[in-house]
């Protein structure tokens, strides 16, 4: 059986009409969605979800920016499913991110870089938790 990772389609892609691609992208890459929510992060949940960052320079204005409009949250399963997940959506600054990769398709910015994804197993578990309840997951 697989493992799980937790991504989220940021506000710029869903308003930018790329939760197709990107979706597609994901499914491509041999990841099966387990759970897929169209939502929008209050400042105050955006906040606890990038708890683990409060101290960054850049927190601040990451929790304005994630709950600027709605995002798509998913529990994405493949076998090693963080580290490929990682590799499928390139670094983080799209500056650097290889081709053929999600956010060198679709990041605009460090901040706008189009897709969230889990930095480790703990993580997927934590944040997938925080978006679907057991009975969301198929
Ligand atoms: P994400 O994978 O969602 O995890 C934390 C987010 O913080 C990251 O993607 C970026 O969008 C954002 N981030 C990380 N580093 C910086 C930075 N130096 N400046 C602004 N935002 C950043």
């Amino acid at each position: 059986a697989g493992n799980i990772t937790f991504t989220m389609i940021k506000p710029d892609a869903v308003a930018d009409n790329h939760i197709g691609g990107i979706t597609q992208m994901i499914e491509e890459g041999g990841f099966r969605i387990v759970a897929m929510k169209k939502t929008r992060l209050s400042e105050e949940r955006a906040g606890k979800f990038y708890e683990v960052h409060k101290e960054r320079p850049f927190y601040n204005d990451l929790v304005k920016y994630m709950s600027k409009g709605p995002i798509v949250a998913m529990i994405l399963e493949k076998d090693n499913a963080v580290e490929d997940f990682r590799a499928l959506i390139g670094a983080t600054n799209p500056e650097q991110a290889a081709e053929g990769t999600i956010r060198k398709k679709y990041a605009k910015s460090i901040e706008s870089n189009a897709v969230h994804g889990s930095d480790s197993n703990e993580n997927a578990q934590i944040e997938g938790d925080f978006f679907f309840a057991a009975d969301e997951r198929f």
